[in-house]
């Protein structure tokens, strides 16, 4: 079941005003976009992108109700300027992007994303993309696969781990998760191979970002749809891990940076789900959101 991440949080901070233009840049199942347009309506739009084919169709297929107020797309976010120009002259009132990766991926074993469920390690977001995981595993040097696995799995085993995988290479390309996931606890400590993080999910995390050039787009794309923004409208983002969150936290302070800034930071520090989220939705608990507003024009 999916469950959208700090839903009532992102209301209070977007304040989604009858009649107004948003835009979400994940839409995902749709929840967060349908409690803004149950919120910014009866006349309120919103324009919905989803790089997953898969999720574009859910959302569209959840959002059905709401008409011609919401148009969706298999895009990434990236190209939102294009996207919400073609759209409006008008500009933004609110836009919201909550990254990473949905439940639907994950609990979906062919997509590649869960190292609790035999798939192709795939992990492509967007299909028509040509690079998947097992690309990666396969193809990349062991010093290669040591810094992505370091550096974006925060992964203390790194170089052990792409040690075993040249290893296992040797034999045979690693095509499934499962695969991945039994190099991974072959060559690991023991309590780390049956902690209570699972041991897997450090070097998934890693692939899945490489593959998905998540940390290489975001602080681009946040600077072009904050830019989108009408005076007054605001910008909730909502990030899953610190590196994520680094660059999110970076790109507001540049933007809000200097005293003729046209926007500022409205979170100081970033606003956490609450505990009883947290235990209702595990997926909640890394999450922090912080919010960016464009100032209103001087009168
Ligand atoms: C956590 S889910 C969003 C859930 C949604 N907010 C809801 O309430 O149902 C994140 C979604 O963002 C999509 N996504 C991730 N990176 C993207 C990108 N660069 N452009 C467009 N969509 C992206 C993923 O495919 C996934 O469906």
């Amino acid at each position: 079941m999916h469950r959208s991440v700090m839903l009532e949080e992102v209301l209070v901070w977007l304040q989604p005003k009858a009649g107004g233009l948003y835009f979400d840049g994940t839409i995902g199942a749709g929840g967060h976009s349908r409690a803004i347009l149950e919120a910014n309506g009866p006349a309120g739009r919103i324009i919905g992108l989803d790089r997953d084919a898969a999720a574009a169709d859910v959302a569209r297929q959840a959002l059905l109700p709401f008409g011609e107020r919401v148009v969706i797309m298999q895009a990434h976010y990236r190209d939102a300027e294009q996207i919400v120009r073609d759209a409006t002259t008008r500009g933004l009132d609110g836009a919201i992007l909550d990254l990473g990766v949905s439940s639907m991926q994950v609990d979906t074993a062919a997509r590649g994303f869960s190292f609790m469920a035999e798939g192709p390690l795939d992990m492509r977001m967007d299909q028509r993309e040509p690079l998947t995981a097992a690309d990666l595993v396969n193809r990349l040097s062991e010093k290669e696969l040591t810094r992505i696995l370091f550096e974006y799995g925060e992964e203390r085993y790194a170089r052990r781990i792409a040690r075993a995988i040249m290893r296992r290479r040797a034999k045979g390309p690693i095509l499934t998760t499962l695969e991945m996931v039994d190099v991974i606890r072959g060559t690991v400590p023991p309590a780390y191979a049956h902690g209570r993080l699972h041991c897997a999910t450090r070097t998934f995390q890693a692939l899945r970002i490489v593959v998905n050039r998540e940390l290489e787009d975001l602080g681009p794309s946040l600077q072009k749809i904050a830019g989108l923004l009408r005076p007054g409208g605001r910008f909730v983002v909502l990030a899953f891990h610190s590196l994520e969150d680094r660059i999110v936290k970076q790109t507001f302070r540049g933007l809000a940076h200097g005293t003729d800034a046209d926007f500022f930071i409205l979170t100081k520090r970033p606003v956490t789900p609450s505990d009883r989220e947290c235990v209702e939705n595990p997926r909640a608990r890394s999450a922090k959101l912080r919010v960016l507003a464009r100032r209103e024009e001087a009168a």
